[in-house]
Order: structure tokens, then sequence, then C-alpha cells
């Protein structure tokens, strides 16, 4: 499906943020881990979180759909049924922790498999840990899904993760509720930490310290009713758009402002955006919840600015905004340390790229990252979005901030994580 994007006045309303994609995949994995019903309100209605709760499902626990909540009754920590292939369609993250639960439960075998994008992306990265701590893993060409997993006794690890990734990250914490003794992990960059949070909200001993974060084996969990709130990946997009379209001035309400997600707000602040409201500061050990807040967001001028590594994490799936956002930017915008972009739902930073260049921009790909030049504006044209739900939303915000407009093909894909998204800006307009 292809969808236009026009130029078409300033943006301005309240807008109720979709809800976050992150932790509805967290709550019904780890909802599905305890043996007693757990209510979830604010869970992510989209393609993504609903292979999760179809995997959950398949895996033994009972999914019970309410007007305005989804209670997750599941088999327990250690009670996973056997299933069939479990089919993770799109989700990058559902391949990387389902793993993590399934590697230490003896005596059950479960293949994982998705759509053609996920049969690009690599699971080594899970892997490697876990086949250290005694799982048994077999993938595609020993890198890609689909794979097999076979339940074994596991053992605690320290294992220094060699890219920062909130998914490895969460996957070997996951085993090591299952693993015999401690199992520690440590992040030289520090990247989100929802697993940390819902395992200290479920009970679970984990510490921080520094760099290190340790999980001790569990017999259960024990998790109160969960609330999902707004995605910051999600409301990055009608944020880039406010901030771009002269005249524009919104409220994003019921946002996470978990400090490990909002990295791309305070991006925004030092280009010199008009972004008002508290974001969560680093917090000392492990918090058991998760901040919300609410930001008020205006058109405003902006100034080009340099994307340093250690920043990365905490604003990955928003990096091909901060691209669109130095087209119109004074001077130079340049993100580094960013090659992780190139893993995710396709060649983010080689779409990116691509894709603003046919629509006027003067950007460059590096290795790791990108440089913009502004120019105070972008013509407009067509982009593809190649199934990648943040390039479709991409494209459309492009649209409108730009001269010409935007034709968007597979404007379908951002479904994905934001089935809303079309509706929702036309409500700003
Ligand atoms: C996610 C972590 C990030 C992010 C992805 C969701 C998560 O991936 O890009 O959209 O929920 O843990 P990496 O861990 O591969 O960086």
């Amino acid at each position: 499906m292809n969808a236009r994007f026009s130029p078409n006045g300033p943006l301005r309303g309240t807008l109720a943020v979709p809800s976050d994609k992150s932790l509805s995949h967290r709550a019904a994995l780890m909802a599905a881990m305890t043996d007693e019903p757990v209510p979830i309100t604010g869970y992510l209605d989209a393609a993504d979180t609903n292979s999760t709760l179809d995997a959950v499902a398949a895996l033994g626990a009972l999914v019970e759909r309410r007007p305005d909540s989804l209670v997750v009754r599941g088999p327990g920590l250690r009670a996973a049924a056997p299933a069939a292939a479990i089919d993770v369609g799109n989700a990058g993250t559902l391949m990387r922790l389902l793993p993590g639960w399934l590697a230490g439960q003896e005596g059950g075998s479960w293949t994982v498999d998705g759509d053609d994008s996920i049969r690009r992306r690599p699971v080594d990265r899970v892997a490697v840990p876990l086949e250290e701590m005694g799982a048994q893993i077999a993938a595609r060409d020993g890198r890609y899904p689909p794979f097999t997993i076979t339940g074994r006794p596991l053992r605690g690890i320290e294992y220094v993760l060699p890219v920062a990734s909130g998914q490895v990250k969460s996957c070997v914490l996951l085993a090591g509720l299952l693993a015999a003794g401690e199992t520690t992990v440590v992040e030289p960059i520090p990247s989100r930490d929802h697993t940390e949070r819902m395992f200290a909200a479920a009970g679970v001993r984990i510490t921080r310290d520094g760099d290190r974060i340790t999980v001790a084996a569990q017999d259960e969990l024990e998790l109160g009713p969960l609330h999902v709130p707004g995605d910051p990946s999600s409301a990055a997009f009608p944020a880039a758009a406010a901030v771009l379209v002269p005249g524009s001035r919104i409220v994003l309400e019921g946002m996470a402002a978990n400090w490990t997600r909002t990295g791309f707000f305070r991006i925004l602040q030092r280009m010199g955006a008009i972004v008002v409201g508290p974001l969560e500061e680093r917090p000392v050990g492990v918090p058991d919840s998760e901040p919300v807040t609410e930001l008020d967001i205006a058109h405003g001028p902006l100034v080009g600015t340099v994307v340093e590594p250690e920043e990365v994490p905490l604003a990955i799936d928003e990096l091909t905004l901060v691209a669109l956002l130095g087209c119109f930017a004074e001077g130079a915008t340049v993100v580094r340390g960013a090659q992780e972009m190139r893993l995710k739902e396709t060649d983010r930073i080689a779409a990116v790229v691509d894709g603003l260049r046919g629509l006027g921009a003067t950007i460059e790909a590096t290795d790791d990252g990108f440089a913009v030049e502004g120019t105070g504006g972008l013509r407009g044209g067509v982009i593809d979005a190649q199934g990648d739900h943040r390039l479709a939303m991409l494209g459309a915000v492009a649209g409108l901030a730009s001269r010409d407009g935007v034709e968007v093909i597979g404007m379908e894909a951002a479904a994905v994580s934001y089935p809303g998204f079309e509706a929702d800006m036309a409500a700003l307009r």
C-alpha cells in the first residue's frame, strides 16, 4: 500500500502515545513465566507483540483478551510446553528473548522461525553466551533462523557484552533465572533496562553494580498487575514532525520516561528543539517500575549535532529520525558508533541514506553511521519502506516537512509497531 504525505499546515493537539513494544514483549513473556494470572493493561496491539502472545500461547500460556486488558496465565518458569515451530513473524526482540527462557528447560526442544527479514537477522549473538551456559542451539549456517533450542541444565556465567544490546543482555539474564548459581552480564555501554526492572518487580534477586548486572537462579516469579506505558520510539515520529513543521505544537501523553529509552529526546533538545517535560535521570541500582511523562513539543530552528557511540543504544531505533532532522538543521549532523543499525529490520544505515538522498538530502553513509549536511529543508519524492516499519514512518514525517510531499511505498509496514500511526498524524492536522 502506498501513501502520500504532503505539507498541510501545522500539527496541533494532544496525542496518547501508543503502548511500548519492548515492554509489551517482556510483559507477555514474564507473565507466561509465572503460574498465576497476570493482568496487563496497555498491551500493544500490533503485529510484533501479537506474535509474542501467539508464542506464549504455543508454550502453554492461556491468553485472555478482555475489553481493556489482557490476562496471561502462564505455565510457569520451568514448565514451557513442547511446541511445533514457533513463528516470531517480524519480531527480533521475541526471537532473541525466547531462547533465554527455553534454553534451561530440560526435556524440551523448540524450533524458532520468522519472516524473510527475521531470517536475515543473526542469532549467534544470543547462541554464544547461551552455549557457554550449557545450552544447545542449532541455527541455519550457525547464525540465522530457523534455529532449534534443546533444553539442557545451565550454569551461571559472567558475560561481557561484545555489543551494547538490550536483547542480548535480556536473553542472558532470562537464562540466568534457570541457571545454577549466579549469572552476571557486564555492559560496557548501558542499553535499555526493562528486563532488569521487571525482574525486580517480580521479586527476582537482581543487583546492579556499575556496569555489572547479576541475577540469581529462581524457583518462581511473582508478578502483580502490569501496565505498559507509551513507547518513546513511536512517539519520536510525531515529535519529529512537530519540530519540523512550522507552527506546530503538540503534547505527548503517557510516554515511558525511562532514561535508557529517551536518548532521542535529549538529542532533540541538544539540537535546539523545544521539548519541555520531565525525563528520568539515570537511577542508582535497579528500579522496580517504569516512570511516565508528558512532553510539550513545538516547531523551532535546529542546529546540527554529533551523536557519540555511548548515546547510540539509548536512541537506537530513532537514529533514522536524527538523519531527517539533520537535513533541516544548520550545519552538519553526524552519528558515530551505530553499526548496529545495519542489523535491524533492514540495513538502516543504507536504507536511510539512500531513502533521504532520493528526497533531496545531502547525506553520506559511513561504516558506523552517517553524516548529513543541513540545507534547511527537503525537496520530497518517493521512498520505499522495504518492509521496515520505522522507515515507513520516517517517510511520512519527511513528507509532512518537505516542500513537495513524499510518496511512501509499503506504508502498511507501520503496523508492526504503530498500527494507528496514520490516523494519529491525521488527527494532529
Ligand atoms: C530492543 C532492543 C534493541 C532495539 C529493538 C528492541 C529490546 O535491539 O533496537 O527494537 O526490546 O530489547 P538490540 O538489543 O539489538 O540493540
